[in-house]
């Protein structure tokens, strides 16, 4: 893909769907009682993942435009093959937790990438509550086996501030032998919390979540537009020197907006115009070309912005002074090593970016030029590095056809807003 840059950007951008949110209405409506509904659903690659799993357990969905219509069966099937869960770790890791529910046998793997992803951290506490796993490096890597069932309640402090492995969690422990407890480090997004509290089956504590085991009521949903979608949009329209950005109806959900705040300690031109407070509260954002001044990014706030940390050093370079980010070891566990690529992928474009182990320091300043890119085949690379052509002096990035994993349409709606 061939990006060139931009003089002028204007426009109103709708976000793609909630990728985690959509992946969480399929895990949900599988175990619910009932037929459930979903409008505006995600379809990508990685939540394609899910609805494919939940079929294979014989979850029935009829597709109609952009609404699904789920039908769970009175109970949960054995897969007759093993379940490819591709590039998608909310689908293996939250899935492994609705396997463990199970006595039937199952099997899960996944593409390269996804192999060498860490399934440790979800295996150990589904164990603990009873549930048998088998794999790879001693069950740490996919290809997993699982045969659940039985699950005991457990009281479990994760050592890690993981959304898919503390959803993972109550997943399981919906279907205890008795309340559950579950602590994480630092606040990781909350979209299964929000979700289950309606009904009572979660309650938040403090740190601490209680789950109490029960039923999912069918339900209907509607999936708000996705923030790490969006946030390449807004900070386009900060860094670009002629910006002017509208994002619409994307989702404010503030265990998922960690960017807005470090944007404001930078002092970007970003506001909110319009927020409605629901289970999942969305709005409106206007965004604008920013003078930007340095910020520190603290552990405890990573995980609001976990998606959206490659995102912070592109700021960092078009700020005045120093930016760092630390407390972000995660980030070396995702699609690809993030942190790595981001600093490959600056420092290529002519930023000054060092690496620690646990995030990076950016000087901003210099200006970037243009460069020959790969992508590492991870969506948010991809997507980070057009937005730094676009708003720089162009660029090309090889592989990019894995933006399809969370947003098939990136590349028509930036060309949208390109004028
Ligand atoms: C996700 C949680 C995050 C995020 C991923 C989706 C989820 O991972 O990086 O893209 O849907 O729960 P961790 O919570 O494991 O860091």
């Amino acid at each position: 893909m061939k990006i060139k840059p931009s003089r002028k950007i204007r426009g109103v951008v709708a976000p793609p769907s909630d990728k985690s949110i959509t992946h969480r209405a399929l895990f949900f409506s599988s175990i619910s009682n009932g037929n459930s509904t979903i409008f505006t659903p995600l379809y990508s690659e990685d939540t394609m993942r899910t609805l494919n799993f939940v079929e294979s357990l014989g979850v029935k969905i009829e597709i109609s435009g952009g609404v699904l219509h789920v039908k769970p069966p009175s109970k949960l099937h054995e897969p007759t093959s093993p379940i490819d869960c591709g590039n998608s770790g909310t689908t293996a890791r939250i899935g492994m937790g609705l396997l463990a529910r199970e006595t039937f046998f199952s099997v899960l793997y996944g593409d390269k990438s996804l192999s060498k992803r860490p399934m440790r951290r979800v295996v150990e506490p589904l164990s603990l509550m009873g549930a048998r796993f088998d794999g790879r490096n001693g069950g740490s890597n996919l290809p997993i086996s699982v045969r659940g069932g039985h699950l005991h309640s457990i009281s479990y402090t994760s050592s890690v501030s993981s959304a898919q492995v503390k959803s993972s969690f109550i997943f399981g422990a919906l279907n205890a032998d008795g309340i559950s407890s579950y602590v994480e480090p630092n606040q990781s997004r909350d979209h299964t919390e929000r979700f289950l509290s309606q009904f009572d089956l979660v309650k938040v504590e403090g740190r601490e979540i209680k789950i109490h085991p029960g039923f999912v009521p069918h339900f209907k949903i509607k999936v708000v537009g996705d923030f790490s979608s969006a946030a390449f949009f807004v900070v386009l329209g900060v860094i670009h020197p002629n910006s002017h950005l509208e994002i619409k109806d994307v989702g404010l959900n503030p265990t998922r907006t960690g960017l807005l705040k470090i944007l404001k300690k930078m002092g970007a031109n970003v506001e909110i115009t319009k927020m409605v407070e629901d289970v999942e509260p969305y709005g409106n954002l206007v965004v604008e070309s920013s003078n930007l001044k340095g910020v520190e990014v603290s552990t405890d706030e990573v995980p609001t912005l976990i998606d959206e940390v490659p995102l912070v050093a592109l700021l960092g370079a078009f700020a005045t002074g120093e930016t760092v980010v630390r407390g972000a070891l995660e980030l070396r566990k995702k699609e690809t090593d993030r942190i790595k690529a981001t600093v490959d992928i600056l420092s290529q474009m002519g930023v000054e970016i060092e690496e620690f182990d646990d995030g990076f320091r950016v000087q901003g300043g210099r200006k970037l030029h243009d460069a020959k890119l790969n992508s590492f085949g991870d969506h948010r690379m991809a997507m980070l590095a057009s937005i730094a052509g676009v708003s720089a002096e162009g660029v090309e990035i090889e592989n990019d056809k894995c933006v399809a994993i969370s947003y098939p349409s990136f590349f028509s709606d930036l060309k949208e807003v390109i004028r």
